[in-house]
């Protein structure tokens, strides 16, 4: 027997029990005379006590021979501490060790493995199976344990079946780029990861299946940030004879019940709507962040003036309202600017408007307007005494989102963005189409088997352009969690829809023959939804990068440099599957 409980488990009740725990050894201290080892596992620490005087050869024995992250067994009596740590569950006992055996050495870490690691990002990857034994990382993977436990609960009890879908599929079109797999059988032929089993799902409902749902991996070749996996996990559902707000209802259910059982917070409000439009005009941004107001008023009617250029010859002049910001100095105001006129953000400067306690109006533009008119702005942007007013110009999209940047920066500074408090939101009503200047195309904004909302779809061939999708996303914290549409089921739509994205039949047949063809056969009015699990679980865990809740991560550049992956495969291989490198 290794063991009795485990290190997270004894408590001041068990004093005096004779006990056997196993772990890894965490920290030894020896402070003359007393051996302290922290002995460590996913339930917790404990602490052993090695005592000189009455063991002396078993002191000596520990003080010679372990060493961190050593694994042993250790069997002894569970004491009451002299020093009491309260910090930990077990921080009131001890072991008395009678005696050990060491499992297995190990060798030196190149980090250390505890709360706080003094490894860099790329070491902690390198390593990651070391990483995982810290406090941390375990407690992140539970928390996403007990989240997709959760899930499947919800949605057994609602009569959902997980059914799963193949991984080496046609590769289609759907936003992003394919990884493809090579066959063998098949020379010269390829299978794609799915990015998502959009039309397996779709299928189902074809088949009759008519609440689904898989806990599934997804795999996209697009460029990396912070929130984005090159492989990720979707909770991704689908239903049949349902219209947008029977699949709402559900999936707000859903949310509602994680955030109780698994975060511990309670919702019990309906969450808000807020259209695409809405979304974009006051936020700038179609995944807002509603934890604090300061949203945008568009200026651009007030503010033109022939006397000051830039903002005469903008397309959008748009400001937000800083509360109690009016003090703001110089040096905090170059700041913001410095920040705006990032590449990445790319305004090219700022105008401010102080509207300071006594009432005064004070702007880096008060050459070029009266106070009337800097007072209609304050007026405009309901600024009080107190407040500064930012405003940013240039063409519409561009100044939005750098607009949205700026307000997210300032939430940050004011610390409006308590990561406690949780709000979620549907935002509904995106556009169907995007139109890419480049290719002289219009893009599906979602994807090519979203429905349009009826009372737009006479403006299909007219207007393509204005045409709402009736497709939806979950966003809570400015973070886009989840998104999905109603689906089109009617296979004449769906070839109009191919047609308008500028697929040929002969080009639509190719890609999606298989999902137009079963579409002849009866498939159900029908709709879903995809959430990104690492993206929720790290909301809760509170975490920046979704990394911190994927057991085995890629690094920003893709790789993952434990097993050094990717990487060149051999001649043998290469030449059973027909395939050549060409060197660039
Ligand atoms: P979508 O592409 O919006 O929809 O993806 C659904 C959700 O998956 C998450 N997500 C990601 N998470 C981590 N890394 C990535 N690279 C990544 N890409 C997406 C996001 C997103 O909201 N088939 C449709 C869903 C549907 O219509 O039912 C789809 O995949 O949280």
């Amino acid at each position: 027997m290794y063991r009795t409980h485990n290190c997270g488990e004894l408590r001041i009740e068990n004093l005096g029990q004779q006990v056997q725990l196993s772990g890894w050894v965490q920290r030894i201290r020896n402070l003359g005379g007393l051996t302290f080892v922290d002995l460590r596992d996913r339930y917790g620490i404990t602490q052993l006590f090695f005592d000189q005087e009455k063991m002396p050869e078993l002191s000596a024995r520990a003080n010679k021979e372990l060493g961190r992250e050593f694994v042993i067994t250790a069997h002894g009596k569970v004491q009451e501490r002299s020093s009491k740590n309260v910090k930990i569950p077990t921080g009131e006992i001890e072991i008395l060790v009678e005696s050990f055996s060491i499992l297995n050495a190990s060798e030196t870490p190149p980090f250390t493995i505890e709360e706080k690691t003094d490894g860099g990002e790329e070491l902690r990857y390198q390593y990651r199976f070391l990483d995982l034994r810290r406090g941390p990382m375990q407690k992140n993977l539970i928390l996403r344990h007990k989240f997709t436990r959760e899930v499947r609960k919800y949605l057994d009890s609602l009569d959902f079946l997980d059914i799963e879908t193949p991984y080496l599929i046609k590769s289609t079109p759907e936003g992003a780029r394919d990884f493809v797999v090579p066959s063998r059988m098949n020379s010269g032929e390829f299978y794609a990861l799915p990015q998502s089993p959009q039309m397996f799902k779709q299928l189902l409902m074809v088949g009759g299946y008519d609440k689904y749902y898989q806990i599934v991996k997804c795999f996209r070749d697009e460029d990396l940030r912070s929130d984005r996996q090159p492989e990720f996990t979707q909770i991704d559902c689908e239903m049949s004879f349902v219209e947008r707000d029977d699949v709402l209802r559900t999936f707000e259910g859903m949310a509602k019940h994680v955030f109780k059982q698994v975060a511990g917070v309670d919702l019990n409000y309906d969450f808000p709507k807020m259209t695409y439009q809405v979304a974009m005009e006051k936020y700038g941004n179609d995944r807002p962040d509603i934890r604090f107001e300061m949203t945008i008023t568009e200026l651009t009617d007030s503010a033109k003036k022939p006397e000051f250029k830039v903002f005469d010859e903008a397309e959008y002049i748009g400001a937000i309202c800083a509360k109690s910001c009016s003090e703001y100095t110089r040096k905090q105001l170059d700041e913001l600017t410095d920040f705006v006129k990032r590449p990445q953000i790319g305004a090219k400067g700022m105008v401010y408007l102080k509207y300071n306690t006594d009432g005064s109006l004070k702007s880096s533009v008060d050459k070029f307007y009266t106070t009337e008119e800097l007072g209609v702005w304050a007026e405009k942007t309901n600024a009080k005494p107190g407040d500064l007013v930012l405003i940013l110009s240039g063409s519409k999209n561009k100044t939005l989102s750098a607009l949205s940047e700026l307000r997210l920066e300032l939430g940050n500074r004011l610390e409006l963005r308590n990561p406690d408090e949780f709000k979620p939101l549907w935002v509904v009503d995106f556009p169907l189409l995007e139109y890419n200047e480049e290719e002289q195309r219009f893009f599906a904004m979602h994807h090519p088997f979203t429905s349009p909302i009826p009372e737009d779809l006479h403006l299909l061939e007219k207007n393509p352009a204005v045409v709402r999708a009736n497709a939806y996303d979950l966003v809570i914290n400015g973070v886009e969690v989840g998104g999905g549409s109603i689906r089109i089921h009617d296979q004449h739509l769906q070839e109009k829809m191919f047609k308008l994205l500028g697929f040929s039949d002969q080009e639509a047949q190719n890609q999606f023959g298989f999902l137009i063809g079963a579409f002849k056969y009866g498939a159900p009015p029908h709709g879903g939804l995809a959430f990104g699990l690492d993206r929720w679980v790290s909301l809760f865990a509170r975490v920046d990068s979704i990394k911190d809740v994927i057991a085995f991560p890629k690094n920003n550049s893709g790789k993952d440099v434990m097993s050094d992956a990717p990487s060149a495969i051999n001649e043998k291989q290469l030449k059973e599957l027909n395939i050549q490198i060409i060197k660039q």
